[in-house]
């Protein structure tokens, strides 16, 4: 008999009405795959797109909806080596994470720390696995030097923030209000700029001494893709992680060659397992450690019980969230 879990689908494109709590097959743990008893799933911006019809699930990945998840392992597959029944475990997956059990690639699991909530590690692995990837992996943050993080109230923004910190880097978000200013100061950034009221070009180049960061993180993309090219000091790094204002703009090219630059960008859901396991294992190492001893904890804004998805989903279409929302099955 087919066993099947409470989760969450979308039953087309379309506003949060759409998100439907329904009973789904699971399937049994593959070999190097978990069973996991689901108790937080974060909510992510593109779990919103996917419910807009703009990101569908990768080939073979389940329509329930979730990307990231922190549970239980209730049964393990033949070939798993590092867990065993009764595991706390968070982890990425390619979809469904929006449910009461879920199969989770042994790959990309890490182990729970102690003083780690379920709702905690249900809002670590999409952020954390993004911005090592893209703000240290790929843009090669350093030490000493500055970041200018748009979305700084985003789940990536804080966590980038955060992560930024603890590396000794000079931190200047951007927010789109004053409220939302304060809050990333609190979190740790040591500038924040208000990009309705402030030109943030402007506004960090006078914060850097004219010289503008060295990374730049942006998810806004075609609005500000010019704007990105003409802050970045010499020899510094755009890391590109989304396009929320399209991916296509007249650009002039020029600070590319004049200033030395590198421009960079990934997405994760539909990489290869294998880059997954390799980010999972330097996530644990460098990470780990702090997550463990509490120096790092993702910024929870709210958490709806998963009946309430559509509520979840609704406050993450507001743009009032600050961090991250998590649903929870208990
Ligand atoms: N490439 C990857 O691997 C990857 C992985 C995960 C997520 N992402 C992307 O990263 C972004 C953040 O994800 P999330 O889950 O953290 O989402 P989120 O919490 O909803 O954050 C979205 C942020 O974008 C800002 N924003 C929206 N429109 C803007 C505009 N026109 N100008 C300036 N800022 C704007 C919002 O800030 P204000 O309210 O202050 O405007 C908000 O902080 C999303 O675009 C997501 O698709 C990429």
């Amino acid at each position: 008999m087919t066993q099947t879990t409470r989760a969450v689908i979308a039953k087309g494109a379309g506003g949060p009405e759409v998100l439907e709590v329904t009973e789904a097959p699971l399937a049994q743990p593959g070999p190097r795959e978990l069973l996991v008893r689901v108790r937080a799933a974060g909510v992510n911006r593109p779990d919103v797109m996917q419910r807009q019809g703009n990101y569908p699930p990768p080939p073979g990945a389940s329509e329930v909806l979730g990307l990231e998840l922190a549970g239980e392992v209730e049964a393990v597959g033949l070939e798993v080596q590092h867990f065993a029944v009764g595991s706390r475990v968070m982890g990425l997956v390619a979809s469904g994470a929006y449910a009461d059990r879920a199969i989770l690639p042994e790959q990309t699991a890490i182990a729970v720390p102690d003083d780690l909530s379920m709702v905690e590690a249900g809002a670590v692995p999409e952020t954390f696995f993004t911005v090592w990837s893209n703000v240290f992996e790929r843009a090669k943050l350093q030490s000493g030097e500055t970041i200018l993080i748009h979305g700084g109230t985003s789940g990536i923004g804080t966590t980038a923030t955060m992560l930024a910190k603890t590396i000794g880097a000079n931190v200047i978000v951007t927010a789109g209000s004053d409220e939302k200013c304060k809050a990333c100061l609190k979190l740790g950034a040591d500038h924040a700029i208000n990009y309705k009221s402030d030109d943030f070009v402007t506004a960090a180049r006078d914060l850097t001494g004219g010289r503008g960061p060295d990374v730049v993180l942006d998810m806004v993309g075609a609005d500000y893709f010019q704007r990105n090219l003409e802050v970045v000091a010499e020899d510094g790094r755009i890391s590109q992680i989304a396009f929320q204002t399209g991916s296509r703009t007249d650009l002039d090219l020029g600070p590319l060659l004049f200033k030395r630059l590198t421009m960079t960008g990934s997405t994760l859901r539909a990489r290869p397992i294998e880059m997954k396991e390799r980010l999972a294992q330097a996530v644990e190492k460098h990470v780990g450690p702090l997550l463990a001893s509490g120096a790092v904890r993702p910024l929870i804004d709210s958490t709806f019980a998963l009946e309430d998805v559509a509520k979840a989903h609704a406050r993450m279409d507001s743009s009032q969230h600050i961090g991250k929302i998590v649903l929870t099955t208990d």
